[in-house]
C-alpha cells in the first residue's frame, strides 16, 4: 500500500521502487516504548495491551524483526519491568531476543533514539525508527521504506501519509523550486505556523536514518520548543540544512501508521485487524458467516473450508482444520479442531478435537481434554485433562477428569469422574466398548474394563473387570399409600387417590408412554433397566 511517488508527479525526494535493488538488513531497528500512555488509564504500561491476542508492542517487534536487522533494540521507561517481562516471553515466541534501553525521564523521541544508540556497539548503515504503539505497521512496509531508501541513496526516508484531519501529527515540510519533493523539515502540531498547519501530509514517526546522519543529529537537538522535549523530528531539517538528502515514503493506508494513545483507539485499530485478518482467511477457503461477530487473534490457523458460525472467538495457537464447524457462540483458546468437526456454543482451552468429531452444545473443554476421531463431547459436559478415544461418547450432564476413556465406549448421562479426594487428584481409565449406566460415580483411582456395563446410580470404587456389570444401587423399596397416609390433602395425595379410584371404577389401563429411541444414554442393561433405557 505504498506509494512512493504519484503518478505523473515524480519528486527528487521520492522514487518508485519498481527498479529497487533489494533492502539490505538494517544495522538497527529502534522501537520507541517508553510513554507512559497517561490516556490509557491504566496500570499496564499502553504497549502492552493488547489486539488480536498479542500485545502493541508484539505487533511492533514482530514487524521488526522480520527486517532481520543486526540490532533490535526496545526503548522502555515507564513499566520497563514489565516490558523487560514481556520482552523475555517474546524472545521464545521469536527465537531472537531484543536488547531493551532505558529511558528513565521521558525527555523526547530524540532522547529516546539517543539512549538507544547509548546500549548499542557502534554501528553504520540504515537505522530504522519506529513505535511501540502503532500495532498495524507491517514487515512489507518497513521493508519498502528501507528499500526506497536505499534506492534513493537518502540520509533519512520519512514514511508519511496524508490525512483528511492530521491535528495532532507533525507536518512534513517539502522544498520548492529546484527542491520539489525533498523533505526540508518536519514542524510538530504546537510549534507550527498556520500555514505548515494547513498541510495534510504527517509524519508517521517511522524513519531510516543512516547511522552517522541520525547521531549527528541527535547531538544537535536541543530542547527549545513548546514541549520542551529534545524532537527526532529535528534531526530531519538538521540533515536537510546539513545538505544530506531526505525524502519520503507515503503510506496510502493510513491505518498502518494509526497509532493507540487511548482505549476507544485500542478498539477501533483492534477491531480493523480483525477485519483484516478476517479478510486474509476468507480469500483463503474460509467461511465466516457474520464478521462483525467473529474474533480471530493473529495465532490462530484456519484450513480452506472451515465455517465459523456467529459469535465465534478463536485465541492463542488455536487450529480449526478443513471443513470443521466452529460456532454459534464459542470461544475456543489453544484448541485444535480436527477436519470436519462440530463444535457448537462451547467454551475450550488448551482442548483437542478429533476429525469428524461432535462437541457442545454447552460443552467446557479444560486444558488437557482430548477427544479421538469421531467421539462426542455432549450438552453440559465439562472435561478436563482427559482423553476420550475414538468414536467414545460423553452425551450429557457430565463432568470428566483426569481420566481415560477407550474407543467406542459410552458414558451414561449425569456422571461424574471423581478425581480429587481433597488433597490429591486421582486417574480412572474406562477401557473400551463399555457402557456405563446413567448418574455413575467413578471414584478414582478405578478402572472399568473394556466391554463391561455398569447400572443406573452405580457409585464405582472398585476396578470392574472386563465384560463384568457392576450394580451399586440399593434394591428399590416401594411403601404402598406412603403419601396418602403421611400426606394428606396435598395435591400429590390428592391425585393418588384419583388415580386409585379409576383403578377400581376398572377403567381400562393406562398405556405408559415409553420412547427408548429419544432417552439418554445407555441400553437396557441385563437386569431390567438399572441404567437408563
Ligand atoms: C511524534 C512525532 C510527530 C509524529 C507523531 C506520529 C516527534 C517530536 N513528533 O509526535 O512528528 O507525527 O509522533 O505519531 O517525534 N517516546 C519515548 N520517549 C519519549 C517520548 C516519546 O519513548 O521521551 C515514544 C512514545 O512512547 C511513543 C512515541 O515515542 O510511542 C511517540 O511519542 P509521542 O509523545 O506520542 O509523540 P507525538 O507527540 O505523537
Ligand atoms: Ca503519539
Amino acid at each position: 500500500m505504498l506509494e512512493a511517488s504519484e503518478a505523473g508527479n515524480t519528486r527528487p525526494g521520492d522514487r518508485t521502487n519498481s527498479q529497487a535493488p533489494e533492502a539490505p538488513n538494517p544495522a538497527a531497528v529502534v522501537v520507541l516504548a517508553a510513554g507512559e500512555g497517561r490516556r490509557m488509564r491504566s496500570a499496564a504500561p499502553k504497549v502492552l495491551h493488547e489486539i488480536a491476542g498479542r500485545a502493541l508492542l508484539g505487533h511492533a517487534v514482530h514487524a521488526a524483526a522480520a527486517l532481520a536487522p543486526e540490532h533490535l533494540v526496545v526503548v522502555a521507561g515507564h513499566g520497563r519491568d514489565q516490558v523487560r517481562e514481556y520482552l523475555s516471553e517474546l524472545a521464545v515466541e521469536l527465537s531472537r531476543s531484543a536488547l531493551l534501553a532505558i529511558q528513565h525521564e521521558q525527555r523526547g523521541t530524540g532522547h529516546a533514539v539517543a539512549c538507544a544508540l547509548d546500549s548499542l556497539p557502534a554501528i553504520s548503515g540504515p537505522v530504522m525508527v519506529t513505535y511501540g504503539d502503532v500495532p498495524l505497521l507491517d514487515s512489507g512496509t518497513l521493508r519498502g521504506l528501507l528499500t526506497e531508501h536505499a534506492a534513493a541513496g537518502n540520509a533519512i526516508t520519512v514514511l508519511t501519509a496524508e490525512l483528511a484531519d492530521p491535528t495532532g501529527y507533525g507536518r512534513v515540510l517539502r522544498g520548492t523550486g529546484e527542491l520539489a519533493g525533498t523533505v526540508t523539515g518536519i514542524v510538530e502540531q504546537r510549534d507550527g505556523t498556520p500555514e505548515q498547519l494547513a498541510i495534510q501530509e504527517i509524519n508517521s514517526g517511522v524513519y531510516v536514518f543512516e547511522a552517522d546522519v541520525l547521531r549527528d543529529g541527535l547531538a544537535q537537538l536541543s530542547p527549545a520548543n513548546a514541549q520542551g522535549e529534545q524532537y527526532l523530528t529535528d534531526v530531519v531539517g538538521l540533515a536537510h540544512t546539513a545538505g544530506r538528502r531526505v525524502g519520503a515514503l507515503r503510506c496510502s493506508d493510513p491505518w498502518l501508521v494509526s497509532g493507540v494513545n487511548d482505549r476507544l483507539q485500542l478498539a477501533e485499530i483492534g477491531a480493523e485487524l480483525n477485519r483484516r485478518l478476517l479478510a486474509g482467511w476468507m480469500r483463503s477457503g474460509v467461511t465466516v458467516i457474520d464478521p462483525a461477530t467473529t474474533w480471530v487473534d493473529v495465532g490462530v490457523r484456519l484450513e480452506p473450508d472451515v465455517v465459523l458460525h456467529p459469535g465465534v472467538q478463536l485465541h492463542g495457537a488455536t487450529t480449526v482444520c478443513g471443513g470443521a464447524q466452529v460456532g454459534p457462540d464459542s470461544t475456543l483458546t489453544d484448541c485444535w479442531i480436527g477436519p470436519g468437526a462440530r463444535v457448537v456454543r462451547t467454551h475450550g482451552n488448551g482442548a483437542e478435537i478429533g476429525a469428524g468429531a461432535s462437541v457442545g452444545p454447552f460443552a467446557y473443554l479444560r486444558p488437557g481434554a482430548r477427544l479421538g476421531p469421531d467421539g462426542k463431547i455432549g450438552t453440559f459436559v465439562e472435561v478436563k485433562n482427559a482423553e476420550i478415544g475414538q468414536g467414545s461418547k460423553v452425551p450429557h450432564l457430565t463432568y470428566v477428569g483426569d481420566a481415560t476413556i477407550g474407543e467406542y465406549s459410552n458414558i451414561g448421562a449425569s456422571s461424574v469422574f471423581v478425581n480429587y479426594d481433597g488433597v490429591t487428584k486421582h486417574r480412572t481409565v474406562v477401557g473400551s466398548y463399555a457402557k456405563t449406566g446413567s448418574d455413575n460415580t467413578f471414584v478414582a483411582p478405578v478402572t472399568v474394563g473394556d466391554g463391561a456395563y455398569t447400572g443406573a446410580g452405580a457409585v464405582i470404587r472398585q476396578d470392574v473387570p472386563p465384560g463384568a456389570l457392576a450394580i451399586s444401587a440399593g434394591e428399590q423399596r416401594v411403601i404402598d399409600n406412603w403419601v396418602p397416609r403421611r400426606r394428606p390433602g396435598t395435591p400429590a395425595a390428592l391425585a393418588a387417590e384419583r388415580a386409585a379410584a379409576v383403578e377400581l371404577d376398572g377403567a381400562p389401563d393406562q398405556v405408559r408412554p415409553t420412547d427408548p429411541g429419544d432417552t439418554v444414554g445407555t441400553p437396557t442393561a441385563p437386569h431390567g433397566g438399572s441404567t437408563v433405557g
